[in-house]
């Protein structure tokens, strides 16, 4: 018996990176996953590997920041699959930029990835986890929604907005037995963090070194953290944050 057997969920950005190792872990453990991304091909692959690997999952093409996209792909999991029981808002955009060199144009395409893109998640599925009198929602923020990094004023707004989101869905959905938590990775070993050595000018190594356990963190770490918040398991949390950063926000 899997940790999340007979449950469906819904993974978006699922197609690479924390988004692929998580769609593959709660597959691994039992779900029906709908991976949802923007990147059509490597979706497909992801959606291809679970499936060699004896598990259930399906891709769906879907931008996050798009309500009609949302809508779309509810009705399609439902009738694939069933109701959503866990959704993992983990689809996000990075960028470093100083404040002063930052476009309003380009703040508001990462606030309406990050952000409207976790409110859509919430509005379109909690309704349907509220009829059933369960659900997991898991949404991926950052350390940087938690502490103020230099060239991270966008990014950092977005993750902290995701953050306090949370909670307030967190305590609207209490009783109707829906739980909500926020996850807050620091470097995570994916194609962000090489994009994050790259716009900061430091090697791999200084990167590593950001963190007091030494290293970044891989993909699966982050999988374990919502593998529980999925499951029964953590079912007497909501509304907390679940800091996964190697000792970077200790010090
Ligand atoms: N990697 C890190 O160091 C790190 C640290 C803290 C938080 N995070 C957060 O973790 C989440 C996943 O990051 P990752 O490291 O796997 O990044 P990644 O860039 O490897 O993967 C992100 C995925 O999201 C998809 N995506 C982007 N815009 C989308 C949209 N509008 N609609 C649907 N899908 C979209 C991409 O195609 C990609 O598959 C993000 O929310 C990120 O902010 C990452």
């Amino acid at each position: 018996m899997g940790r999340v057997q007979g449950k469906v969920a819904i993974v978006t950005g699922g197609a690479r990176g924390i988004g692929r190792a998580t769609a593959k872990m709660l597959a691994a453990e039992g779900a029906r996953v709908a991976i949802t991304d923007v990147d059509e091909e490597a979706g497909r692959e992801t959606a291809a590997s679970v499936d060699e690997a004896g598990h259930e999952a399906a891709f769906l093409e879907h931008d996050v920041a798009s309500e009609a996209d949302w809508e779309r792909v509810v009705a399609e999991v439902q009738g694939t699959f069933g109701a959503p029981d866990i959704l993992v808002n983990n689809a996000g955009i990075y960028r470093i930029t100083p404040i002063e060199e930052e476009t309003v144009e380009d703040w508001r395409q990462l606030m309406d990835v990050n952000v409207t893109g976790v409110f859509l998640g919430m509005k379109h599925c909690t309704p349907l986890m509220r009829e059933q009198g369960t659900g997991s929602v898991i949404n991926v923020s950052s350390v940087a929604g938690l502490v103020g990094v230099a060239g991270h004023a966008c990014y950092g707004a977005s993750k902290g907005a995701v953050r306090t989101m949370t909670k307030d869905a967190a305590i609207e959905l209490a009783e109707a037995g829906v739980r909500v938590n926020s996850i807050h990775p620091a470097y995570i070993d994916t194609q962000m963090a090489d994009y994050g050595a790259e716009a900061q000018d430091a090697s791999k190594e200084e990167l590593e070194a950001m963190h007091p356990i030494g290293h970044m963190g891989e993909p699966d770490d982050v999988a374990y953290a919502v593998m529980y918040l999925a499951s029964d398991e953590s079912k007497f949390m909501t509304g907390s944050e679940l800091v996964l950063d190697g000792g970077f926000t200790a010090q």
